[in-house]
This record gives C-alpha cells, sequence and structure tokens, in this order.
C-alpha cells in the first residue's frame, strides 16, 4: 500500500523541472534582439556551461571571473568562470591588438564581461562540457578589478584550511566546493517536495526560547527589556512541534537551524540544520515506513541509487554484534564473545576481565609483526583506551600461531577460530575487559580494520534502522539517569511498570519506541513515539530527577497543553549537513556547510564571537568580571 500511494504522490508536478530555475530562464532569454529584450539580462546572454557546437557563430555575452590565462603572444586565452562552468575566451592580437592587449593585462579573478563569437575550436578539450567550442571577443569589459587571491580557486588548491575559512567567499568559488553547496540546495528542495507531497506543512518555530538543563549546552542570549534573563537558542524544535500536534497540524515539517554548545567533531557543528518532522495518530511503523520513503526517494532523485527496503535491528542487538548504537553495514566483522571459551588457562588478562571479545579480520593471517604492533599501538591511544591487543593468526596451510601461545594449546586457539567463523588466511584480534569499555574499543578497531581493509567503500551506501533503544541512561558523574533520547519519548507500553521499581537494573532495561536511522556508520536521524499523557510524562520527569515544581517551571506549557487533547504521536529529525555528506561520501559537514564554524567554534570570517562593548554589556545588564573584561 505504501508503495503505490508513494508512486502515486511522485507523480506530482512539484519536481517535474529538474533545471535550475535560473538556468531556464537564460536559456530562453533572446540573444541580442533589442535594446528592451537585453535590458532584462543586461550583463549576460549565456552561462559559462552553456555554449555547445550548435551555438557556432552566434554572438554571446558571457559575465564570470578569470579562472586562468595564457599568453601564446599572437593569440591570448582567458578561462571564464561562473557557477556553472568554464568557457574559453580567446582573443587575437591580428584581430584587434588594444583589446588583446586589454586582455593580458587582467589578473587572476578580475571580474569581466565579454561580448564574442562562439566558434568551433581547433584543439578540444574533451575534460570540459564546452571544450569544443570558444568565444572570439569582440568586446570586454572589466566589471571589477580583483586583488590576487591567497590561494589558487581550483579543486585541487594550495591554500590550507585556515586561509579557506578566512576567504570564505573565494572558497566558495571552487568547483568543488559549489558543488556540495548546490547539492545541498538540491536536496533541501527533493525533501520539500516530497514531504510536501505526502501533506506535511512546513510551520516555523521559534529561535529565542527558554533553556532546559536536558541535553547539551544551551547556547544563550541576554533579554535587553527583561535585565537579567536570556533566552536560549532551541537545541532542536522538539516541545514546539509536539505543541504543533497538540494543535492539530497533523503532519509538520521544518528544514531548522538548530543550536547546541556541544565538543566538536567532523560531523558535529554548532549550529548545524534538521529536517525536522512530526505526525499525529501514528505508531512506530508508520513513521519509520514514511521516513524510509523519504530517504529512498532522496537517493533515488539525487544520486540514482535505489535502496531497498531497510534492514532493521534493535539496539541490543546491534551493541552484541558491532558494539556500537551505528553500526556501519558495508561489512561484516562481527563481534565474537570468547568470554567462556578463554577461562582458566592460567592468563590473568582474559581471567580477570568481564569480556573478552573478538573480531575475525578477513585475510589478514599474512600481517608482519611490525603491522601487529603497530595495531597494537594503535588500540592503546588513549583515543580508543585499550590496554593491549591480543591476535591468533590462522595461517592458510592451517597452522594457527597467537600472542598468547604460552597460555593455550594450538585446540584451544582452534576453537576460538570455529566460535568465530574464521578461514584459513584470517586473523583474530581479541580485546578484554570491563564490557562496556571494551566493546567500545572493539568496535572502533573493527572500523579502523574496515578503512584498512577498503571495506568502506563512500559509493556504497547501506542504510539501518535501529529500534528499541533503553530509555534511560545512567550518569556516573552526576549520579543520576539521563533520558537517552530526550525526556519526551514513549516507554514502550509493556515495559511501563517498571518504571515504578528502584533497581537501577530494572529501570536501565526499560525500552523506549525510540528509533534512529544509521547510513553507513553514521547517526543520519533519531526519533521517537512520544508520550502524550501527562501522568506518565510526569511520571518520565520523576524517574530522570525533576521535582514536581521543577517539570512545572521547565516543561508546564507542554504538561498543561496535554491536558487539552493531545493526540497520539511521533516523529524524526534528520541530521541534514550529516545527510549530505553520507550522500557525498565525504566525512566532513563542514564541506556541506556555506559557512561553517571552525574546531573552536569560531567563524574566522567575520571573528565571531567577539566581545562586546561595555555600553552593550551594560545595556544588557551583564557584569563581567576583570578576568573576562
Ligand atoms: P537528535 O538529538 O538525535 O534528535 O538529533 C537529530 C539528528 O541531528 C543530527 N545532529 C547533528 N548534526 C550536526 N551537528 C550536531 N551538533 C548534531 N547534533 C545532532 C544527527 C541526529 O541524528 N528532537 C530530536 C528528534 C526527534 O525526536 O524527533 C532530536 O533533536 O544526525
Amino acid at each position: 500500500m505504501w508503495a503505490t500511494t508513494l508512486e502515486k504522490k511522485l507523480k506530482q508536478p512539484t519536481c517535474a523541472n529538474p533545471l535550475p530555475f535560473y538556468l531556464c530562464r537564460l536559456k530562453s532569454a533572446p540573444a541580442h534582439k533589442g535594446a528592451s529584450d537585453r535590458n532584462i539580462y543586461m550583463y549576460r546572454t549565456h552561462t559559462c556551461n552553456e555554449l555547445r557546437l550548435n551555438n557556432a557563430g552566434q554572438t554571446v555575452t558571457l559575465a564570470g571571473w578569470v579562472a586562468a590565462s595564457r599568453d601564446l603572444g599572437g593569440l591570448t586565452f582567458i578561462d571564464l568562470r561562473d557557477r556553472y562552468g568554464i568557457t574559453q575566451l580567446v582573443f587575437d592580437m591580428d584581430d584587434n591588438p588594444d583589446l588583446c592587449e586589454r586582455a593580458r593585462r587582467l589578473g587572476r579573478e578580475y571580474v569581466v564581461q565579454a561580448t564574442g563569437i562562439v566558434r568551433e575550436r581547433t584543439s578540444k578539450n574533451p575534460n570540459r562540457d564546452t571544450g569544443d567550442i570558444e568565444i572570439q571577443v569582440t568586446d570586454l569589459v572589466v566589471l571589477n578589478p580583483a586583488k590576487t587571491p591567497p590561494f589558487t580557486i581550483v579543486d585541487d588548491t594550495d591554500g590550507g584550511d585556515d586561509l579557506r575559512m578566512k576567504y570564505r567567499y573565494l572558497d566558495l568559488r571552487r568547483p568543488c566546493v559549489q558543488k556540495n553547496i548546490l547539492f545541498r540546495s538540491r536536496l533541501s528542495l527533493e525533501t520539500r517536495n516530497y514531504l510536501a507531497a505526502w501533506g506535511f506543512a512546513e510551520i516555523e518555530t521559534p529561535f529565542l526560547i527558554k533553556s532546559t538543563p536536558e541535553g547539551a549546552r544551551d547556547f544563550v542570549v541576554p533579554s535587553r527589556m527583561n535585565r537579567g534573563q536570556f533566552y536560549a537558542l532551541p537545541q532542536s524544535p522538539q516541545t514546539f512541534k509536539q505543541i504543533l500536534m497538540v494543535a492539530g497540524y497533523d503532519r509538520y515539517f521544518q528544514i531548522v537551524r538548530c543550536f547546541r554548545d556541544e565538543d566538536l567533531r567532523a560531523d558535529r557543528q554548532p549550529e548545524f540544520t534538521q529536517i525536522d518532522c512530526e505526525m499525529a495518530f501514528v505508531h512506530q511503523e508508520d513513521v519509520l515506513q514514511t521516513f524510509e520513503g523519504l530517504t529512498r526517494h532522496l537517493f533515488q532523485t539525487m544520486l540514482g541509487i535505489d535502496l531497498g527496503p531497510f534492514p532493521r535491528m534493535t539496539y541490543d542487538e546491534a551493541m552484541r554484534r558491532f558494539g556500537s548504537d551505528k553500526p556501519d553495514m558495508r561489512f561484516g566483522m562481527e563481534f565474537c564473545d570468547l568470554t567462556q571459551q578463554v577461562r582458566g588457562r592460567g592468563f590473568p588478562v582474559f581471567d580477570q576481565a568481564e569480556s573478552v571479545l573478538a573480531i575475525c579480520a578477513p585475510g589478514c593471517a599474512a600481517y608482519s609483526r611490525k603491522q601487529l604492533d603497530e595495531l597494537t599501538e594503535w588500540v592503546r591511544r588513549p583515543q580508543i583506551g585499550a590496554k593491549g591487543l591480543v591476535y591468533v593468526r590462522y595461517d592458510a596451510d592451517g597452522s594457527v600461531k597467537s600472542s598468547v601461545d604460552k597460555f593455550y594449546s594450538p585446540d584451544d586457539l582452534k576453537r576460538w577460530l570455529q566460535a568465530c567463523h574464521a578461514a584459513p588466511g584470517d586473523l583474530l584480534l581479541i580485546l578484554a575487559g570491563e564490557t562496556e569499555k571494551t566493546s567500545k574499543q572493539l568496535s572502533e578497531l573493527r572500523l579502523e580494520m574496515g578503512n584498512r581493509l577498503g571495506l568502506r567503500s563512500p559509493n556504497v551506501f547501506k542504510p539501518l534502522w535501529v529500534l528499541d533503544f533503553p530509555l534511560l541512561e545512567w550518569d556516573e558523574e552526576e549520579g543520576r539517569f539521563f533520558a537517552m533520547h530526550h525526556p519526551f519519548t514513549s516507554p514502550k507500553a509493556a515495559d511501563i511498570p517498571k518504571m515504578d521499581s528502584d533497581e537501577h537494573a530494572v529501570l536501565k532495561s526499560i525500552r523506549a519506541d525510540a528509533y534512529d536511522l544509521v547510513i553507513n556508520g553514521v547517526e543520519i536521524g533519531g526519533g521517537s513515539i512520544r508520550i502524550h499523557d501527562r501522568e506518565l510524562q510526569s511520571r518520565n520527569f520523576r524517574l530522570l530527577g525533576f521535582t514536581r515544581e521543577e517539570a512545572e517551571a521547565q516543561f508546564g506549557f507542554l504538561l498543561g497543553a496535554f491536558e487539552y487533547g493531545a493526540p497520539p504521536h511521533g516523529g524524526i529529525a534528520f541530521g541534514f549537513d550529516r545527510l549530505c555528506a553520507v550522500m557525498n561520501g565525504a566525512n566532513s559537514i563542514r564541506d556541506f556547510i556555506a559557512f561553517p564554524k571552525n574546531n573552536q567554534g569560531r567563524d574566522v570570517m567575520i571573528d565571531a564571537p567577539d566581545a562586546l562593548k561595555p555600553q552593550q554589556l551594560e545595556e544588557l545588564g551583564i557584569a563581567l568580571t576583570d578576568e573576562h573584561s
């Protein structure tokens, strides 16, 4: 039923025209008919990626940036670049020495307008869309000269990270960066088209909201009119979208900026974008089907890839098989639990360990001593934190060799190999210690081995739904439970009675109607069915350590709304920047954000954050200590 409805919806004309709007207008624009027509497009008749052999003989006007120039004496060639591509301009000394002289003086990144006649090139450039033609220029206008840029505006630039971020406007001119930014633009359009076709309404929610203690740290904004009081920027529109469900807008979405003051990584920015969605009168299955549909549509239309139905796995299974709640399913190397088998042979590391876990690296038995030592060093790095690494080589001739031969017989080792489904030529890598830590470490090692063995191709896409997350997670430092997803997530109906327990183990075992969408080991989205009953929500707040008063002060508006007819509802939010990156096989979301922050959370182009003037601080009622002033 879903498939047929989906097909029908997608026949809607919303995404019928694949050409960018601007390009369509340019294509149909008259070339040089008369002054009135030209007035519409004063600067250019075509883009720099539009002219082909069939335009030969036409008089055209292009405008763009000087990407490169070659002075061959009698002839000067200029590569003119715009957002769409590059077209070669040619200036002939014999035809027009003045013009040629002016062309020679053009510097890199000058903005120029050139009029001339399209002609077939004698030596064609098959690597360029416009490589069959060139423009024999008859008129040249320098629209604006430019300083020599601090790095080359090409894909393979000589500019370092910092320099490129400082001059982001130049970096954004590079074709590879433009490709990413324009991909993002088309992806958001496709998302809107799809969700609109499914009846989702795009509704904006406020950016100036109230700080809450849950989740990451908030970015806060002082209020001038309410001295001493602060707004917070939303970490997500979570409570607002739930309120919209209470208000009856049963299918909501928003492509929305979120703000989180947390430590930054390649896949985290302090401000990032979500495709945020919520639906009323739905079960978990409806949400999964809807957003699996969206994801498949985006991969199909943007990349021409059919992802097929998404496999599903519970959180417990993902942790057991891969030591991660976001396993990369592009390759196997599943965990093998050897804890019971390895005990009692006098090897203290294994005897005392809570868990002894192995992965089988296919075809790695021939690893040299040096490679194994290097791998051991790798797991010992502070970022991984393992104490050591035990290996078992299963040589091609069937013989076995390990780093713990002193304690275990070849038969012992063969039993391990068998348990891990190893074949001759494979290598077992074993870590031991406290279960949670060891799983995490081995999960990192699995990914590293996946990289080393080339098993994580950026062109292969393996989606996975991870279901049934725990409701609560214990925080050792704070000595209390936190919501694993967020405090509005519904426990599974069958587990609700466990909420009354005093036992940690019981509380930890409460499962939630919460799900994540993982693609290639990246958490692309997360969501849940929400609590829509005031009483249950209050019970959940109590479990999270909120007093009645605290819950009322923080979330009274939501609890209140639940008393006025809240429908059952649930939703999800996709990390839009992450989706862009994963779809392009990239690791860093910064490549898909026009103006990202660096790892210190700074925008180095505008030099933010910055100090405020004393007068501004005074107005806001903020006093800085000497140390900060
Ligand atoms: P969650 O916190 O899981 O859920 O966020 C949803 C998705 O947003 C992306 N994401 C980020 N991307 C870049 N930088 C960040 N700092 C960052 N933090 C999160 C991830 C993540 O899966 N309101 C809930 C959603 C819901 O329950 O409907 C929420 O925000 O891809």
